[in-house]
């Protein structure tokens, strides 16, 4: 029974992750495409932008591995579980696939609101890792550790640009309500869906890694990528 507990904690876990680290960087993607159009000399911007993307990459990836090395696929799990997926659908009223991404990096306001809202992301990430770390069935498995050291040590580089550019271009910073609605989606996640996960008998497993449709696409050669 406890080695079912355990199993089961650690699935999920694993497969909330492996959808965030996905939904992580194919979204840089065209965030990415769009940057690159407004602001193609500032090469500082989207090495940084593109070193982001490189390492959310490299999380899925690591992740990967670890189901693979477990012998089971994730959980089929949907938007409903990304963090991001829902702040940008409270914010900007679409889902990452449907928003204008370019009309968002063309104006002012939206780019700053996105930097707030992939910020407070990242640094509630950056949270979550800490705590995981301290979590008695995730100091138990090994190569989780390591995978959430690397997570822990990256993260900081993530939010760095967003906030960089806001400060760059006189944007403010997050507002109470914009932290607020960042916990709220946090505190779903953890105390409703989390626990409802786990309590359904009928939650199936993926039947093939959520990168599969974008094997073929080429993948940027960074630094960071390589050595991963
Ligand atoms: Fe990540
Ligand atoms: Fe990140």
């Amino acid at each position: 029974m406890r080695a079912w507990f355990r199993n089961r904690y650690l699935d999920i876990l694993g497969s909330i992750y492996i959808y965030n680290e996905h939904r992580g960087y194919t979204a840089i993607d065209d965030l990415l495409d769009a940057v690159r159009i407004r602001w193609p000399d500032d090469h500082g911007l989207i090495a940084t932008i593109d070193k982001h993307r490189a390492d959310e990459r490299k999380h899925y990836q690591m992740f990967r591995r670890w189901f693979e090395r477990r012998g089971v696929m994730p959980y089929a799990l949907d938007s409903a579980f990304g963090h991001i997926d829902r702040f940008v659908g409270i914010m900007f009223g679409s889902s990452i696939d449907s928003l204008d991404k370019t009309r968002v990096v063309m104006s002012d306001t939206l780019f700053a609101r996105l930097c707030r809202v992939i910020s407070l992301t990242e640094k509630r990430g950056h949270r979550q890792v800490e705590i995981l770390l301290r979590h008695p069935l995730v100091m138990a498995d090994a190569r989780l550790m390591k995978i959430f050291r690397v997570i822990e040590r990256d993260e900081p580089s993530h939010w760095a640009p967003y906030d960089d550019w806001l400060r760059a271009h006189g944007g403010r910073e997050a507002r109470w309500w914009e932290r607020a609605i960042d916990s709220f989606i946090h505190g779903e996640l953890l105390f409703l869906k989390l626990p409802v996960l786990f309590l359904n008998p009928r939650l199936g497993r993926r039947t093939a890694w959520p990168d599969a449709p974008d094997v073929a696409r080429p993948i940027a050669c960074t630094p960071a990528l390589a050595s991963a």
